[in-house]
């Protein structure tokens, strides 16, 4: 079976910041509490006539530009998202038309701020199998549109943005994706939820005046899950790959909190400098922040040919999934 690889990354943020310090004059809330129990300084804020799709095909168009690809030689796009501009077309339909990807297939995947990874495996899968050559795969989120910007638990998390990355079969020695491993867990389903708007619970006016289209977090329990889980899921990657932490070049972690990033590094035993944070510029886009932070990874030059990188989520559904590169 061929073996399939990441051969060029792509982002894009919304221009407008919104920090802390312009939280505090909207909620009951305090830069050093955000700072301290986060890690996050500010966020970016998608304009009003920005949504999931305007932002992932921008994230789409720089990955292609990277690689010199044209869009009329994509066959699949996939898009990672809880925030897709509406729930018929998916997004990822809305993305190949203003990509021009005329030939390409296209669907949405929600797994939550897993979403970029199970849609890596889905990417993956297609390639290895011989399928599809040229699959493109995005994480897209616009949450500050599903959020609650009335509720401080949950408003100061969030951010927009939009990660993209090709995937493409990988000749010999020239990187591939090594194993890509995902999990679920519907029983904790309602830690993290949208309680209105699908086909339980209809949107109506009642639910519009209760706020039920809004995402809604019980954070704390959602915390000590998530990160023993975690730490599980990255030693179980390393030990069924027979890898030692000191041969990850570069840990990815989706970034949510950066005290669960901090617990799951230190698990590992991988320092700080080995380890990609942004949620202190970003705060928590969801299915896209660990294909922004790779991106940004990639740019910066911190990625060397033949070295292994972690990538690593946890989030709503719940799901939680890893993917091991060697770039
Ligand atoms: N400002 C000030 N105080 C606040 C704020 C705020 N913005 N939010 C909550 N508080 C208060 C609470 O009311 C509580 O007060 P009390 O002690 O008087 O009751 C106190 O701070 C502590 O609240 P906790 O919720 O226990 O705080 P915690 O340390 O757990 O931090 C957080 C909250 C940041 C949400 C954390 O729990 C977390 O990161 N959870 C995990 C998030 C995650 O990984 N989600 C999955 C991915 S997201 C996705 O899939 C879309």
């Amino acid at each position: 079976m061929p073996q399939a690889r990441i051969t060029a990354t792509g982002s894009y943020v919304p221009a407008k910041k919104l920090t802390n310090l312009d939280l505090e004059k909207m909620v009951d809330t305090s830069d050093e509490w955000i700072t301290a129990r986060t890690g996050i300084k500010e966020r970016r804020i998608a304009a009003r006539n920005q949504a999931c799709s305007d932002l992932a095909a921008k994230a789409g168009a720089s990955a292609l530009k990277q690689r010199g690809m044209k869009s009329s030689e994509l066959d699949l796009i996939i898009v990672a998202t809880v925030t897709p501009d509406t729930f018929v077309p998916s997004a990822a339909c809305m993305v190949q038309e203003k990509l021009g990807a005329a030939k390409a297939a296209a669907f949405d995947i929600n797994a939550a701020c897993s979403g970029f990874i199970y849609a890596l495996s889905v990417a993956n899968a297609f390639v290895r199998s011989g399928q599809y050559g040229k699959v493109l795969v995005i994480g897209s989120e616009v949450l500050s549109k599903i959020t609650n910007w009335q509720d401080r638990s949950t408003c100061v998390l969030f951010g927009d943005g939009a990660g993209a990355v090709l995937v493409e079969p990988a000749p010999a020695g020239e990187g591939r994706i090594v194993s890509v491993d995902i999990h679920a867990d519907g029983s904790k389903g309602d830690l993290l939820m949208i309680p209105a708007g699908g086909s339980r619970t209809p949107v109506s006016e009642e639910t519009v005046k209760k706020g039920l289209h809004y995402l809604q977090m019980s954070g704390n329990e959602t915390f000590k899950v998530a990160v023993k889980t975690l730490e599980n899921l990255v030693l179980n990657t390393l030990r069924s790959n027979g890898l030692q932490s000191s041969q990850i070049s570069l840990l990815i972690p989706h970034q949510a909190n950066l005290r669960i990033i901090k617990a799951t590094a230190e698990r590992l035993g991988i320092p700080m400098e080995r380890v990609a944070v942004n949620i202190d510029r970003f705060g928590n886009t969801s299915a896209a922040s660990i294909p922004i932070a790779l991106d940004e990874a990639v740019r910066e030059g911190r990625l060397k040919r033949g070295e292994y990188v972690l990538l690593e989520a946890f989030g709503g559904g719940l799901t939680w999934a890893s993917a091991l590169l060697e770039w």
